[in-house]
């Protein structure tokens, strides 16, 4: 079922309130990457043309309930306001006096962003008193954060109780596109999964079986299958508590009838600081070396399973990516994504980041805004801050 959008519902002059993850990576205080930002400017923007007073909330990363000056979205502000080509303004509070007053000045296609709503512990609680003073702000409520529809705080679940919800275009795509890919998928279906920790893609491993044609493992997580295996992995990192479950998902996997590969070789080092790995056999890696990234064979491997894929799922890198010496997995599968002809869709940061790297970000059908959020719902499970907006048959 489709969630209720804003198509046809009249803005003009009301206050809409539009929760947004503008939660960008920071260097040194300044946005190192905007894609987020620009992920949503055309719900923005189609709001403000449409003559609608937008007040805009976000957080931004993990301060804890409270002001952090560090993470303050006032940059995101000036980025948002350049990138619009519009002037955007900020309040430096999150809810209160300051926030309703300015909110009451706003005339029709004004555009305002409020302060990091992270600043305040009744975001993350869910708190029903800040939830009230968030919903005062608005007459009606779009959510288009599909990057934080997996958590059930105040400004995703809490005021889509208390004002009419609806879900924005950029969250009502990720979630079709999604979970278009579990209900009819063009075959071969070939998921890249890759990244430090199997505890975190565990999950959606296990929903993939039966679902697609092969799994492709990489990165530290590949190491915990390997070692499920009876592989030596020397120093590498790994879960050994999760081998128990990791040899449960190969078997399921074989008995399904979904491939699943990890990596035949590998490069390994002494240490994540060396300036050369040495290629060796995932049979071979010596004690006192760790696993790095994965060998040439295998990404060759990997690449010719990608390049026959009608249909590409790629979240994680194969390798320690931001080390120039262990990045030659990931940037293969990045290259070979990109060049795939097939409905290709990326999310993590560090896949998105791999291929913004290579130039090859538009050669994807979809990158994914949602990290976590992505996950879960290839997971199975419903994320809470699409749940709380109505079906379109609410609609009208
Ligand atoms: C993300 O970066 O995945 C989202 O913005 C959610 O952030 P969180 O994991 O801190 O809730």
């Amino acid at each position: 079922m489709t969630k209720r959008s804003l198509d046809g519902v009249e803005v003009r002059g009301r206050r809409v309130l539009v929760r947004v993850d503008f939660n960008v990576p920071l260097d040194e205080g300044a946005i190192a990457d905007d894609t987020r930002i620009v992920a949503h400017l055309p719900t923005i923007r189609d709001l403000s043309d449409r003559g609608a007073r937008v007040v805009i909330v976000s957080h931004l990363g993990r301060p804890k309930g409270k002001a952090d000056p560090g993470l303050s979205l006032r940059p995101v502000a000036d980025r948002l306001g350049g990138l619009l080509g519009r002037d955007v303004g900020f309040v430096p509070t999150t809810v209160g006096q300051a926030a309703t007053d300015a909110v009451a000045r706003l005339r029709d296609g004004d555009i305002l962003l409020l302060q990091n709503l992270r600043f305040d512990a009744g975001e993350e609680a869910n708190d029903p008193g800040f939830a009230d003073e968030l919903a005062s702000l608005g007459e009606l409520f779009v959510n288009d954060a599909f990057g934080a529809a997996h958590r059930a705080h105040a400004s995703t679940v809490g005021v889509a109780g208390r004002l009419p919800a609806f879900a924005g275009p950029l969250l009502l795509r990720e979630v079709e596109t999604l979970t278009g890919l579990l209900r009819a998928p063009h075959r071969p279906f070939v998921a890249i999964l890759g990244g430090a920790k199997v505890s975190d893609k565990l999950g959606v491993m296990v929903n993939l079986v039966g679902r697609v044609d092969t799994i492709l493992v990489g990165g530290g997580m590949a190491n915990t299958l390997l070692l499920s295996q009876g592989c030596e992995i020397g120093r590498s990192l790994a879960e050994p508590n999760l081998v128990d479950q990791a040899r449960v998902f190969l078997d399921d996997a074989a008995v399904r009838g979904t491939t699943v590969l990890v990596p035949d070789d590998a490069i390994v080092a002494a240490s994540i600081d060396d300036e050369h790995g040495t290629i060796v056999d995932v049979a071979n890696v010596a004690g006192d070396r760790a696993i790095f990234d994965i060998g040439p064979m295998t990404a060759a491997r990997y690449a010719r399973e990608i390049a026959g894929a009608a249909t590409i799922f790629w979240n994680g890198p194969m390798g320690v990516a931001e080390r120039p010496a262990f990045a030659g997995g990931t940037l293969t599968v990045a290259r070979t994504v990109a060049a795939s002809d097939g409905t290709s869709v990326v999310g993590g940061g560090d896949s998105i980041a791999a291929l913004g790297e290579a130039g090859l970000l538009d050669r994807i059908t979809h990158v994914s805004t949602g990290g976590g959020a992505s996950l879960e719902l290839l997971e199975g499970r419903s994320l809470p801050g699409v749940e709380a907006i109505p079906d379109a048959s609410a609609n009208g």
